[in-house]
């Protein structure tokens, strides 16, 4: 590649943040909020599933959140109030402004995964940058084997997407299974942690795809499970977190080994990220 092609700016959109209009705003739990955000000129964006935007808030700061959903030129967001620039977007009412810079990011490997058994496995908030892909994977059930979710969360007020969730398990495209860390006796559900429900799960671990996101901790024992039932490390994929800014592989804030989250992931295979860190630093 020659050298002038290296230094070529990325584009506007990826630099610059467009308006967006709060057009909804839905609590999904006691720190979570899902935004319906549309542009306030042209036509938006449209992002694969697995990638993110930044979400800017005007005198507040920058961060990056996944993408949880798309309506037309609508962006659906989901997002946990942790610090400051996460707490203003959940409390940008309908009718205040964001800006948005993206879509950035590698993908969910949904066309690899055509063909085959796919389990998703979600912790908490993890399920917000899986949800376009599970969408996709039961709108286009036929082109895939098995599809079986696992999702947990810390408490039964901790889930998102609980109207969903019901959804998904009564039309019967995917199996679903639900399970909580802790809850009280009138919980009828699952109590336990998300990756032991992969030992009971039913899909072909000689084919298989995995799709995990969640927690960190929570992603390393779901992998260990992974694997301990015979999937391959090429074929489990994690989405990773890193601290951004320019989300366009300028600054290094994103570094994981000798990889940007923002330009080589946030999705990567899990033989990828095995070469990059040891399992207990993912
Ligand atoms: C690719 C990507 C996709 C993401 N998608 C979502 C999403 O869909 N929904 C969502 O709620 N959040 C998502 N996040 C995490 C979100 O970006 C952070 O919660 C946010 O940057 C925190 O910023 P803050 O100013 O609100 O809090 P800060 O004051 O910066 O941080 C508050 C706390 O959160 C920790 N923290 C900050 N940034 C991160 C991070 N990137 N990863 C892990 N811990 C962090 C800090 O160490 C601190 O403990 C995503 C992050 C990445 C990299
Ligand atoms: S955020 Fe700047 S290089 Fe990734």
């Amino acid at each position: 590649m020659p050298a002038s092609a290296e230094l070529e700016a990325p584009p506007s959109g990826a630099m610059v943040p467009a308006p967006y209009l709060v057009r909804r705003r839905r609590r999904e739990t006691s720190d979570t909020w899902t935004l319906t955000l549309e542009p306030l000129s042209g036509e938006g964006i449209a992002p694969a599933p697995g990638q993110f935007t930044m979400l800017y808030v005007f005198g507040v700061g920058e961060v990056p959140i996944s993408v949880s959903g798309t309506d037309g030129g609508r962006l659906v967001h989901t997002v946990r109030a942790v610090g400051a620039v996460s707490a203003a977007i959940c409390a940008a009412k309908p009718g205040a402004v964001l800006g948005v810079r993206g879509p950035f990011g590698t993908v969910w490997p949904l066309r690899e995964a055509a063909g085959r058994d796919v389990v998703v496995v979600a912790g908490g908030v993890g399920l917000a940058p899986l949800r376009t892909a599970v969408r996709a994977l039961e709108r286009e059930h036929d082109d895939y084997g098995s599809v079986t979710l696992l999702y947990g969360g810390r408490t039964p007020g901790d889930l998102l997407f609980r109207g969903e969730l019901e959804q998904w398990r009564r039309r019967g495209r995917l199996a679903v299974e639900v399970t909580v860390d802790a809850a009280r006796p009138d919980w009828k559900g699952r109590v336990g942690v998300v990756p032991k429900l992969i030992e009971g799960a039913r899909f072909d671990p000689a084919s298989a795809v995995a799709l995990v996101c969640g927690p960190e901790i929570m992603m390393t024992f779901s992998v260990t499970a992974l694997l301990d039932r015979g999937l391959a490390p090429e074929r489990i994929h994690l989405s990773m977190e890193r601290n951004m800014r320019c989300a366009v592989g300028h600054c290094g804030h994103c570094q994981l080994g000798p990889t940007l989250v923002c330009r080589d992931g946030p999705v990567y295979s899990y033989e990828r990220l095995a070469e990059l860190m040891e399992v207990r630093e993912l």
